[in-house]
């Protein structure tokens, strides 16, 4: 029996230090091989009692498993070494490979895309480098207008169109309005202008690339309740049932009258005040401070601009309302975020988030 076990132990230590095929074929010889040494031992049966032989028989028999199963993981290990590049070990669980999820702003286009094209609103893109005319002047604020201010602008290093003045980077996706008009040639129209926007600004709460979605309305007899029927509408498929809006007045070239439009907040349930647990004196809502949020500009579009569309003014009224996805995002998923440009610096431990 102690010839078993030295026989196991040294088998143990040389096994460990085989480095080729060729090493581990001499070793399963002179262990395993006819004339081996555990054959030899099993030889040695014959010097034992009738009882004693069947205890040996057994403890051979398991020494052979062991020696065999050494033998088959060395063989597996060296075949790993040699061919490390080729080698598959199908019992490995296979690659996790990353799942990449959509922007923020792109969740956001998809639903407003949704949400206005079930009241009929055709989805349109408008271009991002675009003429000064489209940008300003057809939008009733003519060269040296104050009001253009508002949308400082990047200018392409171009020479200006004698029709149609500069190239810009379009400052606000109002431009749409008078290509839609002109595509159309005649209402009814119902479009959503879904596009990127460009102003220099750069600080916690601009990027100098954002996005807006222009909403027009244009037919005989359109007026302020449709506008505010339909913001109204937006903002309960897109904020929750129980979300408000209101018309505050407020000054656009391209629009008379013109208003800002504000949604109640969804922190305060637009009371613009949060109660205390124990029922003790209530505080200001922190987000809106009043109770109100706001969504972004709207008007009845200025006969001017009907104009500049070649639409009857007398005819026909519409109106427009512009608003800033990213803001709209925001105020959606209750993102506190005290710098918006991390939605543009491509860190994926915020974009994963989505
Ligand atoms: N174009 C305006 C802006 O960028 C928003 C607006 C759109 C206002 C349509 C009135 C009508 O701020």
């Amino acid at each position: 029996m102690t010839e078993i076990s030295s026989i196991k132990s040294s088998f143990e230590s040389i096994i460990k230090k085989i480095k080729s095929n060729n090493d581990l074929d001499q070793l399963q010889i002179k262990y395993l091989g006819r004339k081996g040494l555990v054959n030899n031992l099993l030889q040695s049966i014959d010097r034992l009692t009738q009882d004693e032989r069947k205890d040996f028989g057994i403890k051979i028999n398991e020494l052979k498993t062991l020696i065999k199963h050494l033998i088959k993981v060395k063989r597996q290990e060296l075949l790993k070494i040699e061919n490390a590049s080729d080698y598959i070990d199908i019992t490995l669980p296979g690659k996790k490979y990353p799942k990449g999820s959509l922007h923020l702003v792109t969740y956001g286009v998809e639903e407003i895309t949704k949400i206005f094209s079930r009241i009929g609103f055709i989805r349109m893109s408008y271009p991002e480098v675009e003429w000064e005319h489209y940008s300003f002047e057809a939008l009733n604020m003519p060269k040296g207008h104050p009001a253009r201010d508002d949308f400082e602008t990047f200018f392409i290093d171009e020479p200006a169109h004698p029709k149609y003045g500069k190239m810009v980077l379009t400052p606000h996706t109002s431009s749409g309005q008078i290509r839609e008009m002109q595509r159309l040639g005649k209402p009814p129209i119902r479009m959503i202008n879904i596009g990127k926007c460009y102003r220099p600004n750069w600080d916690t709460s601009h990027t100098p690339m954002f996005h807006q979605f222009e909403g027009m309305a244009v037919d005989m007899g359109i007026n302020i309740t449709h506008l505010k029927g339909t913001i109204n509408y937006f903002a309960k498929e897109f904020f929750g049932e129980n979300r408000k809006i209101r018309l505050r007045p407020f000054h656009f070239q391209f629009t008379e009258p013109s208003f800002e439009v504000d949604i109640t907040c969804g922190v305060c349930n637009g009371t613009g005040l949060l109660r205390n647990p124990e029922g003790s004196e209530a505080q200001k809502c922190r987000l809106c401070k009043s109770g109100w949020l706001e969504l972004g500009g709207s008007g009845m579009i200025h006969p001017n601009v009907l104009k500049s569309g070649n639409i009857d003014s007398k005819k026909y009224s519409g109106w427009a309302f512009g608003f800033g996805i990213e803001r709209v995002m925001m105020m959606k998923e209750g993102l506190k975020l005290d710098d918006l440009r991390i939605m543009y610096n491509n860190d994926i431990r915020f974009l994963e988030q989505f």
